[in-house]
């Protein structure tokens, strides 16, 4: 076996075997295959694309260049989530918490975000005290105790997909079904739950523009879970415009606190209750219907809080700042960003909020860089609302941008507005159960 002849065989549109996929991914990690040659054979596979049996096979092989836990060995039955990003996701400081107060254990093991906003890690480490870097039997003794755990992840952790997206992210090779499938799915399998919830995202500020896209990426996702012997789920979510109405490290917090408190904005909510009722039906709580009342019970019961309050304390944070937020520190600079003209809001640009969160500091430009807890944006009004010119469109806040009026001037961009009142896309495109 050459990797010219693997290279050439993908090119032409051939499907690969097992051990070929097997062997090219282990010689790559080992060092025996050169960049060129792995850069070749991603563009072949971007042109030629891969079978469902060939994704499996490099989601497989992936998943096995590090550790692999088998969570499932410890916990039982477990389920994660995985979100494939988005501008305001904070749906797992919501439904992480509504499945442990429904008995559902969720060990949740996340990498720092690189881009607009903060990942889950960062969000939480913007309260107070906040560890995640907990060791294995920490983790699992937080899970047990807690219901669910967030640590951040190991090195150690799918090195092929390191280096792989490294590579892609310089060859014009990330936008591809079967590369995006095999790359999330063996992180997420290699954490070891046993049921896995995808919340595929659509729209202009997600990786999937169209829902057929995020339709063909769910059921990529699900099949190599499938045929690796886990239970999976996806539920395309729409990502056309932020997600609920902070946009923000520590701002997410409060968002997610007011939400399991009974205060959440309905695109956040419609999404929350989707994504935890299919977590706990594939974990074997019920029917998705039965566990989508359970969820809601959770949250009008004050269990759901109660579970993040705990999770919080057992990972060394001060769950006081899920009730005064001021704990959480407040942006040194604030500005109230106003309406340029009168008319409907027809369009939040997910892009533009992005770069507008990263130049306020709630982002990562680089690996090493760090993020401003402090930062982002609060929205005030949202797609179908009307607004009088001069009305408070939203707060841009940061503690390391001092003169924020040409921030504000690029805010109002973020918006787009018509005389005429627009439809609202729906929050929960399509449920693909398992
Ligand atoms: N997220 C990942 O982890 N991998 C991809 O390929 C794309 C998004």
């Amino acid at each position: 076996m050459t990797t010219y002849d693997l290279i050439m065989k993908k090119r032409r549109g051939g499907e690969l075997s097992e051990d070929e996929i097997q062997w090219l991914i282990m010689s790559y990690v080992s060092g025996d295959v050169p960049d060129y040659q792995m850069s070749a054979f991603l563009m072949a596979v971007c042109f030629s694309s891969m079978t469902a049996k060939e994704t499996a096979a490099l989601t497989l092989a992936m998943m096995n260049s590090g550790d692999v836990y088998d969570l499932s060995e410890e916990l039982g039955t477990c389920v994660d989530k995985h979100s494939t990003g988005g501008v305001g996701d904070k749906v797992t400081l919501i439904a992480a918490p509504i499945c442990a107060a429904c008995g559902v254990k969720v060990p949740k093991m996340s990498g720092k975000g690189l881009g607009h906003t903060g990942g889950t890690i960062d969000k939480l480490e913007s309260i107070p005290g906040f560890r995640t870097a907990l060791s294995h039997d920490e983790f699992i003794d937080i899970v047990n105790k807690a219901g669910f755990a967030v640590a951040s992840q190991t090195g150690s952790l799918v090195p092929a997909d390191k280096k792989i997206y490294d590579l892609r992210n310089a060859t014009a090779t990330v936008d591809c079904i079967p590369l995006i499938s095999s790359s999330v799915m063996s992180k997420k399998l290699a954490t070891g739950a046993s049921c896995i919830v995808l919340d595929v995202k659509s729209g202009d500020g997600a990786f999937m523009k169209t829902d057929e896209d995020a339709e063909s990426l769910s059921l990529s996702m699900i099949s190599a879970a499938r045929s690796l012997g886990r239970k999976c789920s996806a539920i395309i979510t729409d990502m056309s415009k932020p997600l609920g109405r902070n946009v923000g490290n520590g701002l997410e917090v409060i968002e997610a606190a007011e939400a399991l408190k009974g205060r959440c904005p309905a695109d956040l909510y419609e999404i929350c209750m989707a994504i935890s009722a299919h977590m706990m039906s594939l974990a074997g709580a019920g029917t998705v219907d039965e566990c989508r009342i359970k969820a809601e019970k959770a949250i009008s019961s004050g269990d759901a809080f109660c579970a993040f309050e705990k999770m919080t304390e057992l990972q060394g944070g001060n769950s006081h700042a899920l009730t005064d937020y001021s704990l959480l520190g407040k942006a040194k600079n604030i500005l109230e960003v106003r309406s340029p003209k009168s008319g409907y809001i027809n369009r939040i640009s997910c892009e533009k909020t992005g770069l507008i969160a990263l130049s306020l500091g709630a982002g990562r430009k680089t690996k090493e860089s760090s993020v401003d807890p402090t930062a982002g944006i609060i929205f005030e009004r949202t797609v179908g609302d009307h607004v009088n010119k001069g009305a408070v469109l939203g707060t841009v806040m940061s503690s390391s941008v001092n003169d924020l009026s040409g921030i504000g001037e690029e805010f109002t961009k973020v918006f787009g507005f018509s005389e005429k009142a627009v439809p609202c896309r729906p929050s929960v495109i399509k449920e693909i159960s398992g």
